[in-house]
């Protein structure tokens, strides 16, 4: 039978407050018990709140009723102590947590809540399966290392509150029925109960909204948004996420830039106690393709991209002078102290770099003993041998991987490969914080399969002035005023200056092959709100829930989301998606058809 809370249990102090300077005070705590250890005339109890932990005694001093009550008490059971605080007796100091030289000499006691023995053990790092934890979200959390991830994702939140308030940003917070807004993701729909056959759009990002926010003169936008995108999960991304979402008026790519620099840094400063000077590295994306294959390169080592295709394209071996004369390219990167790697291991990479769609990996590994090895040397001259180790500036303990292919395969398999070795060479600190812009992004992607351009980033950002020119000869050169902000090979953030012309917004749409009376239909209030005065604007929205994972060096989005989705988009405790009760979808004017 569970106790109640009088009016004179007020909590005094969390747990893990306490310390020697509280010795002879007289506190009342709260929590849930870590463990009790019955030693017969003594008692000890662990009570933890998200604090930590503090000490309960009970001994032959304590109220015999109390005592008996301590005895009942079982893990997670939830607990309030009143009592001294006295030091702990010789030989029972624990130096290792910041109460452990005291304990409370329990005196009133109340079990709260009574406890039964939870699925899974609530201590930090407990190697639980994620299935386990999920459906128990509710333990899962109360661990501390998850307390401290909630906790740290809240102060995250503060920091920018602070940051974007005192940079003059207004908080306006967005609808979350809305017409659907495009970031190249699915929609989840609403269906309308009052407009049957109609449904709302749960926003993909509050984008069109703030640009209207602008119209309306706010100058400043600023929110803390939820955005919900159907897409294929991965330990980066979530269906329903986060950003830390800005709009600004009157200001120049760089202007964008420089005030969420300044975020970063003041976040890094505030919370990591990191002093980051140097402006950060601000690269076109044709260069982080060419050197590192990503447009969102891990700039912490090196393993840079080589061309090779100068240096092979007459060779004697058709893997490689074949992909050069289709118009594809040979590139390659040298992992230093790669020769390491077996045999296995290699391979085990060239099976890496197929799920990329490259064709195979070629390789030559220089032994520590001077022996070489290598998958195509065979193929090849002793000059041509020779070029390649020259171009790729082999030495002894080097491993030098290969990939011919149209372009865009070979970036992205040699992109991720040099990611891959870099973790397999166990180099990559993810505290030690790479941020860099990539800037001059293509504005529009040409999709083979569908035969037609994609925007890269929206349909709302801006084509470089002086590339506009091209925009219906050679739309493919196009380049946007558009930047993302990467950190650790991780796209944290991206944004872009807009389209503030309803002439190019029109031209824009065009390309991307929408009729005009689509264009109206879909986003015919933008158009509109374009006719009466819109201000220069643009703007940058970061992955909220990337930036705290990515900050506390940490690698699953789930880890910093109090009740994530797994994989196939469901919540394993509440046991999400369900079906509606019956009545429901017949209001709705709802029939689901089950094949
Ligand atoms: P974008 O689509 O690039 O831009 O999104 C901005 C940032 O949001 C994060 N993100 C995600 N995080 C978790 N799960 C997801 N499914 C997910 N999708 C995106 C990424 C990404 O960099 N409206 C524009 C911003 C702008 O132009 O101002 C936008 O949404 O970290
Ligand atoms: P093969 O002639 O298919 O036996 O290939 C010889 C070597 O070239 C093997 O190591 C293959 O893995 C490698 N190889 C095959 N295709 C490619 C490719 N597209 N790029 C790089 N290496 C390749």
């Amino acid at each position: 039978m569970a106790e109640f809370l009088s009016a004179n249990d007020k909590r005094t102090n969390y747990c893990a407050e306490l310390s020697a300077k509280n010795i002879g005070e007289r506190v009342c705590v709260m929590g849930w018990a870590q463990k009790q250890r019955d030693l017969g005339a003594l008692i000890f109890i662990d009570l933890r709140d998200r604090t930590g932990i503090v000490q309960l005694a009970f001994d032959e001093k304590t109220d015999r009723e109390i005592f008996d009550k301590a005895f009942t008490v079982r893990a997670e059971f939830v607990l309030l102590a009143k009592g001294e605080v006295r030091r702990r007796g010789e030989g029972a100091v624990n130096k290792n947590i910041p109460t452990g030289e005291v304990e409370i000499a329990v005196d009133e006691f109340k079990i709260l809540s009574a406890a039964e023995t939870p699925p899974f053990e609530i201590v930090e790092n407990s190697n639980v399966n994620a299935e386990l934890r999920l459906k128990h979200r509710y333990l899962d959390l109360r661990r501390p290392d998850m307390q401290r991830r909630i906790m740290a994702r809240s102060r995250i939140a503060k920091l920018a509150r602070d940051y974007y308030d005192r940079e003059g940003f207004v908080d306006i917070e967005t609808p979350n029925l809305c017409k659907p807004t495009p970031e190249g993701a699915r929609d989840y729909l609403v269906p309308s109960r009052v407009h049957k056959g109609k449904f709302y759009a749960l926003p993909q990002s509050p984008q069109l909204y703030k640009q209207l926010l602008m119209v309306s003169g706010f100058d400043r936008y600023f929110q803390i948004a939820r955005c919900f995108r159907d897409e294929d999960l991965r330990a980066d991304r979530q269906p329903e996420f986060t950003q830390i979402d800005t709009e600004m008026s009157f200001v120049t790519a760089d202007d964008v830039m420089k005030i969420h620099e300044g975020f970063l840094k003041y976040l890094m400063k505030e919370f990591a106690g990191l002093d980051m000077k140097e402006d950060f590295i601000r690269m076109p994306y044709v260069e982080a393709m060419e050197r590192f294959g990503s447009d969102k390169p891990d700039i912490r080592f090196g393993y840079e991209l080589t061309n090779l295709s100068e240096v092979v394209k007459n060779c004697g071996f058709k893997v490689f002078a074949g992909a050069v004369e289709a118009g594809g390219s040979v590139r390659a990167i040298n992992v230093k102290g790669g020769a390491k790697f077996s045999r296995k291991e290699i391979d085990s990479l060239v099976e890496f770099v197929k799920s990329y769609r490259a064709k195979g990996l070629a390789w030559l590994k220089w032994a520590e003993s001077g022996d070489i090895s290598s998958s195509y040397a065979k193929f090849l001259t002793d000059e041509e041998n020779e070029a390649i180790k020259s171009a790729m500036g082999a030495e002894v303990g080097d491993l030098i991987l290969i990939v011919a292919d149209k372009n865009k395969v070979v970036f992205d398999s040699l992109g991720a490969l040099r990611c891959e070795c870099a973790k397999r060479m166990g180099i990559l600190d993810p505290m030690d914080f790479k941020f860099l812009w990539v800037t001059e992004f293509p504005l529009l992607e040409y999709s083979e399969e569908d035969g037609r351009f994609y925007a890269m980033h929206h349909p709302f950002t801006s084509p470089m002035d002086e590339d506009l020119q091209y925009i219906d000869s050679d739309p493919g050169r196009v380049r946007a005023k558009a930047y993302d902000i990467v950190l650790n090979g991780t796209e944290l953030g991206g944004g872009s200056i807009r389209i503030h012309d309803g002439q190019i917004q029109s031209k824009m749409f065009e390309v991307l092959g929408l009729t005009e009376a689509e264009a109206r239909e879909k986003f015919g209030y933008l158009l509109d709100a374009f006719k009466y005065g819109v201000p220069p604007h643009g703007g940058l929205a970061f992955g909220f829930d990337r930036l705290v994972t990515l900050i506390l060096g940490l690698e699953d989005i789930r880890d910093v989301i109090a009740f994530p989705k797994v994989q196939n988009a469901s919540e394993l405790m509440t046991k999400c998606p369900s079906e509606p009760d019956s009545g429901a979808l017949a209001e709705l004017g709802i029939a689901v058809v089950t094949e």
